[in-house]
């Protein structure tokens, strides 16, 4: 069995911390926070639940519990407030990121780092330029979570369970993400060949109605946020089946962030795109078929994120004088 790390105690990384135990993944389930009580607290009170968890046990504290561990999950940085967008948060989160990646070279050199604070692409960059790791032991949650939505919401419009819709967001978990409506399917059919047999609403799946699918993922966090505050149930719920992947090496394809070599002739930003996940990360991207506005939209995308990637830089380099 292994050992997962969760650095970051708040609402994010307290629930993955909660639904990690449920999923019996780890022998040890480490909770770590600069507000060391909190992590403590935290630990203590799914530990209460031992009887009825899978076996494990849980602490909490300082950098000190990191010691060993096979996946790291990086959680701590500030959340969006209402209005913010994710790319406001990169400033403020980079100097978290650097500190924990120093950490991390020091204490687990050789976990897998599941990046999960925003921006998470361009913080999955700064982890993976932090830690020096292969490329491939680096990854970020990007549209796991985004993919999920889609999934939900095509589910409440079509009345398939959403666990029969393979539907995919891919690029940046961001105001630039882009559905890849080419490669999504129900039974099969291609979206267009479901609308024929499906009949809930009058014609294939109009464009209206694809816009509006967008919109409602692109902006699902603003709404949830807006509503309660924060987002941290769904987020959980996709960073356990990341995890999953990785500790069972189950080879899952997931659309995680990580740094593109090439694929659609995009090189050194980290993006979402199916990628096959085990446990030595991110084995390798699957560069599907993108019709000529899911391509440009993609690009774009990439554009976005290496401008943030840029700025990230210039930041750390200024931290480093
Ligand atoms: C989400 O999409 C805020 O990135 C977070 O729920």
């Amino acid at each position: 069995m292994a050992k997962i790390a969760i650095i970051g105690a708040g609402q994010v990384g307290a629930t993955c911390a909660f639904a990690l135990a449920q999923a019996g993944l780890a022998e040890e389930l480490a909770l770590i926070d600069v507000k060391t009580d909190k992590a403590r607290g935290e630990a203590l009170d799914i530990a209460h639940a031992a009887p009825l968890l899978p076996a494990a046990r849980f602490v909490g504290g300082g950098y000190e519990m990191l010691g060993g561990a096979d996946l790291v999950v990086m959680t701590a940085g500030a959340n969006q407030r209402p209005g913010e967008t994710r790319r406001d948060l990169l400033s403020r989160n980079l100097a978290v990121t650097r500190a924990a990646a120093e950490e991390i070279i020091r204490r687990a050199p050789e976990a897998v780092v599941l990046v999960v604070a925003n921006p998470v692409d361009a913080l999955t960059s700064a982890a993976l330029a932090c830690t020096g790791f292969p490329p491939q032991r680096v990854l970020g949650s990007g549209t796991v979570l985004d993919s999920l939505r889609m999934r939900y919401m095509l589910s409440l419009h079509t009345g398939v369970d959403a666990a029969s819709i393979h539907a995919i967001v891919l690029g940046e978990h961001g105001d630039s993400e882009l559905p890849a409506w080419s490669a999504m399917s129900i039974a099969g059919m291609t979206l267009e060949e479901y609308c024929d047999h499906c009949g809930v609403c009058d014609a294939r799946l109009p464009e209206v109605m694809r816009a509006a699918f967008d919109e409602n993922v692109r902006h699902a966090a603003d709404r949830v946020i807006a509503w309660k505050g924060a987002t941290f149930y769904a987020i959980a719920v996709a960073v356990c089946r990341i995890a999953r992947a990785v500790l069972r090496d189950e080879r899952s394809i997931l659309t995680v962030s990580s740094r593109l070599s090439g694929e659609y002739g995009l090189e050194g930003v980290c993006l979402s795109l199916p990628c096959v996940v085990g446990r030595a990360g991110v084995l390798r991207r699957i560069p599907i078929k993108l019709a000529p506005d899911e391509l440009a939209a993609l690009r774009a995308s990439a554009d976005a994120v290496a401008s943030m990637d840029a700025r990230a830089a210039e930041q750390v380099e200024r931290m480093r004088r």
